[in-house]
């Protein structure tokens, strides 16, 4: 008996020593860096326009850490022709396909392989890819290209280690047609060449998320020492002028949460289908037209994404869970950047509009809602669904409220530090609670106390210790509300100096029960149907929808066939659904193919 015991105990141990433990911190990835990692990427490819594919090798440095015999690679929809190593072939097998994740890629290694090639096509649907025809530009004459690899869609178009814990330096040669040029999240040419033919260096390491490739007619137009814009030449006097702040807003980021790390800061302005307001690409911010307000008074979203170069870029999220240590933070150094750009009373009004964001994400979620946690759970899950305004809301209130209660100089020393002690590397909220505390909070217990940092990051809702703010500038936009309830006439409302933060303000909180009449006086005094500012026309439909302004008929129509960011489209589609099914379905089929894979897959689930 005891015999047989032992033996059984035995042949537990030898299968509980055979099942790998799995290592992986990232459940959104099937790589293993934490046995052999990419350091380094030499991406060499033909971008074709014809086929709408991008083929060739993604050579990799590599760097084996436990011995392993296998590399482990993210992709999704790549077609894989051949892998080698220091000029062999390598065997290679890719698993089963994850609705969500993709496939692993399984390369076998040599134990001491320090490079592997993998040679590659990615699909005409690729996710992360939006190749557009001419008339889909503001030029009419050429065709555009963009990336958009954020969260896991970097696999789509490079076989990669697809996981934010995951940094690379890269150097790229790409071929695109004579007549277009190739801009990356790299250091980037500023002219066209004959050939067609650019090469790129990132030389500090970046997750895969940021690798980003724009192509197109682009030109090029410095805006200051360190910053500058690629537009199509139809747009970059327009986008000049828009974001002609941008070294100032530079300069004081930089003050406040030391040196930029990425020498150069320029944007690419993206036809109106880019999916986002915009998106941090090292070196390349990728942004909306729908900002080019022609007031300049859109460019917090600038200052945001250059936030990103600290938060974010540098200091990384370490799994998509962890989404809020990205983006709150940034909303936080973005809402710091404009109060010293503007005023105080400026990032108030913007704190506000993001309370109300805030608001409706909890209302709408619901209270409970385990999305309303900072620290989130997306196992299982595209990450895409669980990145709401609550990563970037709360976020922003839980960092305010620390800085209101530990004070703005101690807490900026803290940011500071934070920044720079882990610069190129990954965070994960665990470790930043244990950071924060030990930095900052054991030595203020009282501050501790109030703060609830717990609450915050594991709770659901919004703490009944967030922070209130108050803005004088909406105090008047309030009256002008009163007023236009009351009935008064329109043109006594003096809104010649008004922003588009106060008329956002305005519209948001006109009566829901607005009437037809009500809409027609608004839009006669006001003339919101023919507004040039996305932002503007985006509120004012939300009033039009419901009632059933026609007026605004051809506006909406108009609006919903050439923008595809999906922050617009998302509640437009929703209340037109729910006005109207059949003529939602109408026009999402018509404008569907100007739509990004990110705003098309967040829309058929609303639409079809
Ligand atoms: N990094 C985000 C965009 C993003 C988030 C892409 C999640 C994919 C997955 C970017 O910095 C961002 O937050 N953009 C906002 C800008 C706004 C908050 C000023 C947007 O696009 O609306
Ligand atoms: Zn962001």
């Amino acid at each position: 008996m005891n015999k047989l015991l032992s033996l059984l105990f035995t042949l537990l141990l030898i299968t509980s020593c055979g099942t790998k433990k799995d290592l992986r911190v990232d459940k959104h990835s099937f790589s293993e860096p934490h046995n052999v990692r990419t350091t380094h990427l030499d991406l060499d490819v033909n971008v074709d326009f014809e086929t709408e594919r991008i083929s060739g090798i993604a050579n990799y440095t590599i760097e084996n850490l436990t011995g392993s015999r296998e590399l482990v690679l993210d992709a999704n929809g790549l077609r894989i022709d051949k892998v080698t190593s220091a000029g062999k072939d390598c065997k290679f097998s890719l698993s089963a396909q994850d609705s969500i994740l993709g496939k692993a890629l399984i390369i076998t290694i040599e134990k001491d392989a320090k490079q592997v090639a993998i040679h590659y096509q990615s699909a005409p649907n690729a996710k992360a890819l939006q190749w557009l025809n001419p008339k889909q530009t503001a030029g009419k004459t050429h065709p555009f290209l963009f990336t958009q690899s954020q969260a896991i869609l970097a696999r789509t178009w490079i076989p990669c280690q697809d996981s934010p814990g995951v940094r690379f330096s890269y150097t790229a040669k790409v071929q695109v047609p004579k007549d277009l040029m190739a801009v990356m999240s790299a250091e980037n040419p500023t002219e066209k060449n004959s050939e067609g033919i650019y090469t790129f260096r990132m030389e500090q390491a970046i997750p895969a998320y940021l690798m980003a490739l724009g192509v197109g007619n682009l030109e090029f137009q410095n805006l200051g020492e360190h910053t500058g814009i690629y537009a199509e030449p139809e747009m970059i006097e327009k986008a000049a002028y828009e974001f002609a702040e941008t070294e100032a807003m530079l300069k004081i980021a930089e003050d406040m949460y030391g040196k930029y790390a990425w020498e150069r800061y320029d944007m690419l302005l993206l036809p109106p289908s880019f999916p986002f307001g915009g998106m941090e690409n090292p070196r390349l911010t990728f942004v909306t037209p729908t900002i080019l307000a022609g007031d300049r008074s859109l460019t917090a979203l600038i200052a945001h994404e250059l936030a990103h170069s600290w938060s974010g870029n540098l200091v990384t999220n370490k799994t998509w869970d962890d989404f809020w240590l990205n983006e709150g933070f940034t909303v936080y150094f973005e809402r710091r950047i404009m109060e010293r750009m503007e005023n105080k009373d400026y990032a108030d009004m913007l704190a506000l509009l993001g309370k109300q964001d805030l608001e409706n994400t909890v209302e709408s979620l619901g209270h409970n809602h385990k999305d309303t946690r900072l620290k989130l759970d997306l196992l299982q899950r595209d990450p895409d669904d669980g990145m709401t305004d609550i990563a970037y809301e709360k976020g922003f209130f839980l960092l305010r409220l620390i800085e209101e209660t530990v004070g703005r100089k101690q807490f900026d020393l803290f940011l500071k530090n934070y920044f720079t002690e882990n610069a190129f590397k990954v965070m994960d909220t665990e470790e930043f609670v244990v950071y924060i505390n030990s930095q900052l909070l054991d030595a203020e217990p009282e501050a501790k106390e109030k703060i609830r940092l717990e609450e915050w990051i594991y709770g659901s809702g919004i703490p009944d210790n967030c922070p209130e703010v108050n803005s004088t500038k909406f105090k008047d936009i309030d009256k002008a509300l009163l007023y236009f309830k009351k009935g008064y006439p329109l043109e006594n409302i003096k809104s010649d100096k008004w922003s588009s933060h106060e008329w956002l303000h305005f519209l948001r909180k006109l009566p829901k029960n607005s009437t037809l009449n009500d809409l027609k006086k608004l839009d006669t005094a006001f003339e919101f149907t023919t507004s040039g500012n996305a932002e503007i026309l985006n509120a004012w439909f939300q009033l039009t929808i419901p009632v059933g302004y026609k007026s605004a008929d051809k506006a909406l129509e108009n609006f919903l066939m050439t923008v595809g960011r999906r922050k617009f489209l998302q509640p437009l589609y929703e209340s037109l659904y729910a006005k109207d099914p059949a003529k939602a379905r109408r026009i999402y089929k018509n404008a569907r193919e100007n739509y990004h894979s990110v705003s098309t897959q967040t829309l058929d689930a609303i639409v079809l």
